[in-house]
């Protein structure tokens, strides 16, 4: 009888523990970073040598077709940026590119390429 009645102690004291965790989390994803496009146009110069010219190619360290990322979506550029940081994408231009950024910078140019579309020129918001 006691060695039940520590049972459900347990089972009781881990479901609170449990839901505590839960609700720490929704408090994470409340707290999500949130991209200001104003705040990247300092940060894009670098990225603009590269991205903004149309057909451009970069030829170390053996020659990559240069994407147009002017208006894609900022989740996934956010998304992929991230990967080439942490290596999962792999390409050395971009991963040295990205690799001192900090999850708010890569926040903010996300939001910054994602308000372009096809005629915005040189890959600059005015
Ligand atoms: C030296 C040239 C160069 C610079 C500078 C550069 N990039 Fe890139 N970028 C590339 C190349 C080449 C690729 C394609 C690599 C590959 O195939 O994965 C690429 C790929 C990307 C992609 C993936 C696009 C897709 O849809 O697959 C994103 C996003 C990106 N760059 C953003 C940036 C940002 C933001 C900056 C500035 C902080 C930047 N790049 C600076 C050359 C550059």
């Amino acid at each position: 009888m006691k060695l039940f009645s520590s049972f459900i102690t347990l089972t009781l004291f881990s479901s609170l523990v449990l839901s505590i965790m839960t609700l720490q989390v929704k408090q994470a994803n409340a707290d999500e970073i949130k991209g200001n496009a104003n705040a990247a146009k300092s940060k894009v110069a670098m990225c603009i040598g590269c991205h903004a010219i149309n057909g451009y190619k970069a030829s170390f360290p053996k020659v990559y077709d240069v994407p147009y990322i002017g208006g894609q979506n900022a989740k996934y550029l956010e998304k992929t940026l991230k990967s080439y940081q942490q290596g999962d994408r792999k390409n050395p231009t971009m991963r040295s590119v990205v690799s001192n950024l900090s999850d708010q910078e890569i926040a903010d140019i996300s939001a910054y390429y994602s308000q372009q579309n096809s005629n915005t020129s040189a890959n600059s918001i005015k």
